[in-house]
């Protein structure tokens, strides 16, 4: 007698059970916001176009409205779009959606250690003692603005002392910005042509490349099966190593001096908090080590992204470029360095700055957020543990707060009196809890920086940049702008 369909009838069995309980489960998780039906097993993956995620959820915005669900593989994320509910998220109820979430791509490597991925007490901890020992090296205050002035100078000579005509600004717009971190973090700058410096910032871009590939992204959304995956994704958690490493040879450096009543940078406060909280493991070397590196990473990528952009963008408009150096001649002559009490003087500069970090967008997705608790959002529940997507990008395009949201346009932010005129939808660090905790830093080296490099040089290109040029390209993490060369004309010679 021949039983083979008895066989192939029980394994239909098996698959459609199997199937049918994901699917389950799925859908067990009641009351969640609305969304595009999962598949078994991969979630939404196969509706999401390859290489563009952002565009993909901003897409489902259009269908499900400001708050919807979305699965990468079983796991549900929910998506927040717009300033209202942005802002209802993570200002009104800032508690419930201040957790941090996941993100799988790094989540093998950093363990939830450091100030970045941390929750509960660590986190708290961590990033209490940060922004005070930050506070304490000078940001937002004048000692910082002047390291920053003193970068700045150093920049403008290494420009001048290019002899290539046409460069890609990406090198020196990092080496310089970085410089600003690792002076509070190591307690030191690096010249530009220190070997060790170079490697440093060498291993970081690779790192941000792998991660943004296409790889890195599917194992962003499917963790487990990308982990059986050959790709560049797996060289991720290697170069993060070796940025670790190098974290950690500047920690034994620093133990090897220590003076407990003089520390010389946020390393030797690290330490000495550690011998004063010997029991507290939110100090422990997993933590120190993880928060250096968030605050290294944090400190260089953003702020030198954003130049980059602006710069490639007053390439593009010769006319904003001409108008930005009339205010600078008018408040700061060609000599004086910006302060950061300039910027109320320079209305004009704020506006520009202000809209290129909007119209830029470098982290449109945010980072992923977590409920802390069960919560009822707007007729919805979301579970505790429930990832969450503010999206930034759908903030910054809300046309209820922008005029001409797809187009960079300075007036954003001017009234009819060419006064600076604030925008509660800008937010480009975030807001509530978890929002960036390097903003003052950031925005004193992009007035600083920009301002310097438009007072010393004409910026030129022999590429005529196209609005699609400019528009940022999305990565799988942020938005970076396209590559490209240009020429930084002296303007005092
Ligand atoms: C243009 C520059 C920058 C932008 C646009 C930016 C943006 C952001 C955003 C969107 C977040 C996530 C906030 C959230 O989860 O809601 C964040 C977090 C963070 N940023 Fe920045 N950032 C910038 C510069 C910096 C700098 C210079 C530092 C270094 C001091 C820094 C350190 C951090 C840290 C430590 C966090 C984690 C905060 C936490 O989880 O509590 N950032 N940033």
């Amino acid at each position: 007698m021949d039983f083979a369909w008895l066989g192939s009838l029980f394994l239909a069995l098996i698959i459609s059970s199997l199937i049918y309980s994901t699917w389950n489960i799925m859908y067990g998780r009641r009351n969640l916001p609305p969304g595009p039906t999962p598949f078994p097993i991969v979630g939404n993956i196969l509706q999401i176009k390859r290489g563009k995620l952002v565009k993909s959820l901003m897409k489902y915005r259009e269908k499900y409205g400001s708050l919807y669900t979305i699965y990468f593989g079983h796991n549900p994320i929910i998506v927040l779009c717009g300033y209202e509910t942005v802002k209802e998220a993570l200002i009104d109820r800032a508690e419930e959606f201040g957790g941090r979430g996941r993100l799988p791509t790094l989540d093998s490597f950093v363990k939830g250690f450091g100030v970045v991925f941390g929750n509960g007490k660590r986190w708290m901890d961590l990033r209490r003692f940060s922004l005070t020992t930050l506070r304490n090296f000078g940001m937002g205050k004048k000692t910082i603005e002047e390291r920053i002035q003193e970068e700045a100078s150093f920049l403008v000579a290494e420009i001048r002392s290019q002899t290539e005509k046409s460069i890609d600004p990406s090198t020196l717009l990092m080496q310089c910005v970085s410089n600003i971190i690792c002076s509070i973090v190591f307690g030191n700058r690096f010249e530009y042509d220190d070997e060790s410096f170079q490697k440093l910032l060498t291993m970081l871009h690779v790192a941000t490349k792998d991660m943004s590939s296409t790889w890195g992204q599917l194992q962003g959304m499917l963790p487990v099966v990308m982990n059986y995956v050959p790709g560049p994704h797996k060289r991720i958690n290697a170069h993060l190593s070796r940025l670790s490493n190098f974290i950690l040879e500047r920690i034994k450096m620093n133990q090897e001096t220590l003076d407990p009543n003089s520390p010389r940078d946020y390393i030797d406060c690290f330490l000495i908090k550690q011998q004063q909280e010997k029991d507290n493991p939110s100090f422990n070397m997993s933590n120190m080590t993880m928060t250096l590196l968030n605050l290294f990473v944090a400190g260089t990528d953003t702020v030198s992204t954003t130049l980059r952009h602006g710069c490639l963008i007053v390439l593009k408009y010769p006319e904003i470029q001409a108008k930005l150096r009339e205010e600078i001649d008018c408040v700061l002559g060609e000599n004086r360095s910006p302060t950061i009490e300039d910027r109320s003087k320079m209305p004009y500069m704020n506006a520009v700055l202000h809209e290129i970090q909007r119209f830029c967008d470098i982290l449109p997705m945010n980072l992923p957020h977590l409920a802390t608790k069960d919560i009822n959002f707007r007729g919805y529940t979301i579970p505790k543990g429930t990832d969450i997507y503010p999206l930034l990008c759908s903030v910054h395009q809300d046309t209820k707060q922008f005029a001409t949201p797809n187009k960079f346009n300075p007036n954003h932010f001017l009234d009819n009196n060419g006064c600076f005129k604030k925008n509660d939808a800008f937010m480009p660090f975030s807001a509530g809890k978890r929002m960036c905790l390097g903003e003052g830093l950031a925005r004193m080296e992009l007035f600083i920086f920009f301002t310097t490099i438009l007072q010393n040089f004409k910026l030129t290109s022999q590429t005529q940049f196209t609005e699609k040029d400019i528009m940022p390209k999305m990565t799988g993490f942020g938005n970076v702008p396209i590559s490209y060369r240009m020429s930084f004309i002296p303007r005092v010679l």
